[in-house]
């Protein structure tokens, strides 16, 4: 089974990209065909300033790399150096009704909060749909506000296939209940863009003041709480197995524990939990030419079985002439 995901390296990496998709990833390397990119050309339509993808891109192969991302076991690429990709979004662009697009939740929501669209931000997920169905992919983990564009894709490609025949695989999207939605310091869904991130690989003091920065209700330290209201609560049971979890809901249940004992225990399991993968990515980081090296290697690997889809869409449409 061939697994695909992409993540865009605009920004610093935060917990909800990190249980949302990427831990996932990391552990389908072990049991499927693992296609996993850095979604640069995306990125493209919040990062202007070229100095910043650039250097974006870079971090986001180190973090990925630092936290378990196997380019032996897994195809590991930056999407730009494979242009294939450009080359079917404009394909499936012409199997694409204007309608489908203007029902994208993700693309309403950025215009409903006064961001100014272009024809990038509405073409996003044709793009999206050229990352997918390039691969021939099986299954595409997202969270949940990617899966209305795993939903595009599917449609485009039976749309494409009820013409053409059977050229692309169907993708089904695949979110973990558990983890669908990890909030942010106010509750609301984590997004840089939101600007309620905790993000991995911080100082400690830059970390220990996000973490202290979680809204929490004035229930006084005495009184019980409520951890199912909790924001803190609900970002620490991410790191926690059941019984882990049943014990602070306990300590909750009773009082006496104060916000600021819990935040300070969150803040030490999230610096303890990710201090190894930093120093890994330092190192990385430190290497830009040899993590260039194993991106160019990835897209080699990738281009491999883009190619295959590609003569296939190549001589259905008729460019091949
Ligand atoms: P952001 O919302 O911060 O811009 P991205 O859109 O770059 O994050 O998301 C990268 C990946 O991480 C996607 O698969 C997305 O669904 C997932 N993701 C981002 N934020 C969360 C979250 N709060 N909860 C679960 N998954 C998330
Ligand atoms: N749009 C995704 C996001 O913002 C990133 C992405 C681009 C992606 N292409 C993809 C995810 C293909 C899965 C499959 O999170």
């Amino acid at each position: 089974m061939r697994v695909l995901s992409g993540i865009q390296p605009s920004g610093s990496l935060h917990l909800g990209n990190y249980f949302g998709m990427m831990r996932k990833m990391i552990e389908y390397q072990q049991e499927s065909e693992l296609f996993c990119f850095i979604a640069n050309y995306h990125a493209m339509t919040s990062v202007s300033d070229g100095k910043a993808l650039a250097k974006g891109t870079l971090e986001a192969a180190a973090n990925f790399l630092a936290l378990g991302m196997d380019p032996e076991k897994s195809t590991f690429w930056v999407q730009s150096d494979l242009p294939e990709v450009q080359e079917l979004t404009w394909i499936l662009s012409n199997f694409t009704p204007m309608g489908l697009l203007e029902r994208c939740h993700s693309y309403k929501d950025k215009v409903a909060r006064g961001i100014h669209a272009n024809h990038g931000l509405f073409a996003y997920p044709v793009l999206m749909s050229a990352d997918i169905l390039l691969f021939q992919s099986d299954k595409v983990p997202v969270g949940k506000d990617q899966k209305q564009h795993v939903e595009v894709t599917r449609d485009i490609a039976m749309k494409v296939n009820n013409v053409w025949g059977e050229v692309f695989t169907l993708p089904e999207p695949e979110i973990d209940d558990h983890v669908a939605t990890v909030p942010g310091l106010d509750g609301q869904k984590m997004s840089k863009s939101y600007g309620n991130t905790i993000d991995l690989f911080l100082d400690d003091k830059a970390l220990r003041k996000q973490v202290m920065r979680i809204v929490t209700d004035p229930t006084p330290v005495e009184e019980p709480k409520n951890p199912d209201t909790c924001n803190v609560f609900q970002i620490y049971r991410l790191f926690l197995d059941a019984e882990g979890q049943a014990a602070l809901r306990r300590r909750y249940e009773a009082g006496g524990m104060g916000y600021g004992e819990v935040k300070q225990e969150l803040f030490e399991t999230i610096r303890d939990t990710f201090a190894p993968f930093a120093e890994r990515r330092r190192e990385l980081l430190a290497d830009a030419d040899g993590l260039r090296k194993v991106l160019a290697q990835g897209a080699e690997k990738a281009r491999y079985v883009a190619n295959k889809t590609m003569r296939k869409v190549r001589k259905k449409s008729g460019i091949a002439y």
